[in-house]
This record gives structure tokens, sequence and C-alpha cells, in this order.
């Protein structure tokens, strides 16, 4: 199939090869690291629930909505959304919305990088002590042999403490994102997710069986599946809200410059929705992988944002072959890490690239090289600037540091308010016709679409919006 002919002259040389881009782009720590932690934190089955209804019914309708938008516009979400307003005939300060999401896009690359760093850094330690277990014979050895359970968690806490390694981690992880985008669509990125999500999906379902037979497989499904809607309240609804649009990639500018590489021929609607649901899936399916784990040697679900990091290797440190699979555990993280962020530097640099005119190297390196200094505040707010406080006029920010200042802001505030004017835009004010013809949809489907993008989705998120910020008002 012939490639999309954006500005530029780059496209994706085949539907697959979008397919796997935007399913690389939507699969990341989302999934891995985000979607378990939460659900672990907020009951499990609620939470999943609401979370499933997030996405059937506003996060599908904006994948296809983005990905539209950029297949009309033909440039970077910016750019993509002026073009849909003016060949419908409303005013061009909708690509506001585009622009958002950029920012956005730049915003979550700040501290997301940071996080894969400390991924990078147990692909190394994991690395090492399987090198280590193979050496001395004993390949099946569990993870971190030499350790207690007790000294395993300070892996964490020492990267910690140690700036200098945080920082060289979160430098590492950049260099890489910002070389593969800088090498182009399809050289670069196409090619990275090609490599990377085969092999992504390979180690998951393969990690998945290992905990199957090793450990809780039953607890962790009525875990995630047994709903006890005691433990819903405004600000969970508005975090699974955030973590749907976080997760599928929405309402930040990736899935609008993707969508802009896509071949005319491509039929929209079911890529949209096949990629959504794949994240889906694998979201759950990560939470198949991971709880039966780590309920299998009695830690706790609702660790946060340390479950995947300290958690886990306690489990991998007492199980068959921990070692190694602990080494693929962090390998697979790394790969879905990867190719979202080369989606997240590519939304900010086909920007930076239109509208400065700089080659796409120089746009890459430059727009890198901000989005690395900011996320170098974000690791720092980890020890030295824990004190510091972006937001301490606000009661919701008024306690965070730096790094869930940025994430919390980006999740909870700008996500949702992209959202609302995407789907209003959409729904509102794009041309029915163009539209339409974009999606490829008719009848019943194209109903459903347009209730769901008009109705469903503003009100829905509208709400979210206001209770999640403003729970007093319940
Ligand atoms: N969806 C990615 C994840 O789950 C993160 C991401 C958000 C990527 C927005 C691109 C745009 O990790």
């Amino acid at each position: 199939m012939a490639g999309a002919v954006a500005p530029g002259g780059e496209g994706w040389s085949s539907r697959w090869a979008f397919i796997l881009a935007a399913v690389g782009a939507a699969v990341g720590l989302g999934n891995i690291w985000r979607f378990p932690t939460l659900a672990g934190e907020n009951g499990g089955g609620a939470f999943v629930l609401v979370y499933f209804g997030c996405v059937v019914l506003i996060g599908l309708p904006m994948v296809l909505s983005e990905v539209l938008i950029g297949r009309h516009g033909r440039s970077d979400a910016y750019h993509s959304v002026i073009k849909v307003a003016e060949d419908s005939g409303v005013s061009r300060k909708w690509g506001l919305f585009g622009g958002f999401g950029i920012l956005g896009a730049g915003a979550i690359l700040t501290f997301y990088s940071v996080v894969a760093g400390w991924v990078l850094y147990y692909v190394g330690v994991m690395g090492a002590d399987f090198l280590g277990a193979l050496f001395s014979g004993n390949p099946m050895a569990g993870a971190l042999a030499a350790e207690s359970p007790e000294t395993i968690p300070t892996r964490m806490t020492d990267l910690f403490a140690n700036n200098w390694l945080l920082l060289s981690m979160h430098v590492l992880f950049m260099g890489v994102t910002i070389w593969i985008v800088a090498r182009g669509v399809t050289d670069g990125i196409e090619k990275a997710a090609t490599i990377l999500m085969p092999a992504f999906f390979v180690l998951l379902v393969m990690i998945t069986i290992y905990g199957a037979f090793t450990g809780e497989f039953a607890r962790a499904l009525a875990f995630l599946f047994t709903p006890d809607f005691s433990k819903l309240s405004p600000s969970v609804i508005n975090e699974a809200l955030g973590q749907a649009l976080f997760s599928m990639s929405v309402a930040s500018a990736a899935l609008i410059t993707y969508g802009g590489y896509v071949a005319k021929e491509t039929k929209l609607a079911p890529t949209a929705v096949m990629i959504g649901l794949t994240d889906t899936g694998v979201a759950i399916l990560a939470g198949l992988m991971i709880f039966p784990i780590v309920f299998a040697v009695g830690l706790d679900a609702a660790a946060g944002p340390t479950l995947v990091f300290q958690s886990l290797p306690i489990a991998f440190h007492t199980m068959p072959a921990g070692s190694l699979v602990g080494l693929l555990f962090f390998v697979l993280i790394f790969f879905a890490a990867l190719t979202s962020s080369i989606s997240l530097l590519e939304a900010v640099t086909a920007w930076a690239k239109e509208k400065t005119g700089w080659s796409r190297p120089k746009s890459a390196w430059i727009a890198g090289g901000v989005i690395f200094l900011v996320g170098v505040a974000c690791a720092l707010s980890l020890n030295i600037w824990s004190d510091v406080r972006l937001l301490p006029f606000w009661p919701l920010f008024a306690e965070a540091n730096i790094f869930d200042t940025i994430d919390g802001l980006v999740g909870k505030v700008l996500l949702p308010l992209t959202a609302l004017l995407t789907s209003i835009f959409i729904g509102w004010k794009a041309d029915r016709k163009l539209v339409e013809a974009e999606t490829g949809l008719s009848g019943g489907m194209l109903g459903i679409y347009r209730f769901l993008i008009g109705w469903v989705a503003p009100i829905a998120v509208f709400l979210i919006l206001l209770f999640g910020l403003f729970p007093q008002l319940l």
C-alpha cells in the first residue's frame, strides 16, 4: 500500500506499520506501571469497571476523532486542527486545543523519561544479576539471590538518593528517544515499533503464563474483576478517566500526529477500535501478569508507585528462574516505554518542524533537549528538590513535588480539558461530511459515534473534570 504523503513527504509504509506504531504509542508505562498501581490502590474491580466505561464511551471515539483530524490535516496536531477548522468554515482558534495536546505531550515526556530511566536502571540491575546467576552455573536462581527481601527494596531508595544515577538514566533514555525520532517516520519510528512491539507481546504472554503457573492467578482475577463500589469516589472516577486518556494516548497530540502519516485508503474506524482495545487488553493483561506474582508472596496490591519496582523484585527473589524473569520483565517495560516516548517526542517535533522550518533532526534534538531539562527538575524533585512546590496556592497540588504536580496537572486538568474541546469540536463544529468521509462510517455505527463524541464524551468529561477538581461541589 502506498504511504501517505504528509508535508515533508513522510508516511507509514503500510496500515500495519501505523497500527504497530499507534499501539506502541498507547501501550506504555501507563499500562504496565500505572494501571496496576491505580487498580491496586483503588480497590481493583470497581476501578477497572469505571476505567472500562471511560475507554468505551470516551476513549474509543476520541482515538477515532484524533486520527481523523490528523489524516485530514496532514500535519502536526496544531496545524491539523486548524486545517479541519478551515475546511469546516469555523474559527482557526480551535487550533488551540491542538496546541494544548502538544503541550501535554511535552509535559508528559518530562516525567515519563524519568520513570523510564528507573526502568533502565532495573534492566541493568536485573541484567547483572542474571549474568551472575548464569556464570555461577545457576540460571534458574531467584532474583538478587544474595540479598534478603528486606534489602531488595533499597535498590529503589538508593537510586532515588543518587542524583547522578537518576540523571544518567534520564539522559540515556531521552537520548535514545531523540535519536530514533530524528531518524524519521519510516526509518526511525516505524522501524522501532515493528521490532519492539512484537517482542513486547511475546514477553507479555510469556510472563503472564509464568505468573499463572507459579503465582495466585485466581486471586488476581477476583481482585481485578470483583467490583467493590464503596471504593468509588469522584476523585477515583477522575483518576480513572485521566488514566484512560493517558493510556490510550488521547488528548495529547500523539494520535493526531501519527494520523497525519496515514494513507488515504486506510479505513480509520476499525483501525482506531483495534488500537484502543489492544491498549485496554494490554492493561488488563499487565494486571494479570503482575498481581498473581504479587499475591504469591503475600505482598500488598495497594503498594502504590513502588509496586513494580520494589514489590515485584521481592517476589522474583523467591520464584523459580526469578532472576531471568525479572530481567525479561523490565526489558518488556522498557520496550513499552520507548515506543510511547517516541510518540510523545514526535508530537512536539512535528510541530517544531512545521513552525520553524528546521530539519527533523534539529527539531527533535531541540524539542527533546528542552523536555529533558524540565525532566531534570522532575528527577531532582525526588530528592534535593522534594520541598519545591510549583502550585502551593492550589489545594490539589499544595503538597505535591514538581514531579507529581506536572503529572497531576496533565492527568487531571490538561488531558480532560483537551478531550473536552476535541469532542466538542468534532461533535459540533467540524463539517459533518468531512468527519463522515474520514471515518468511513455510515448508518447505525455513524449514529453511535456521533452520539458518543457529541454528547456522551463532552458531558462525561465535563462532569468528571468539575467534580474531580472541586469535590466540595458534591
Ligand atoms: N499511552 C502511553 C502509556 O500508556 C503514554 C502516552 C500518553 C503516550 C500520551 C503518548 C501520548 O504509557
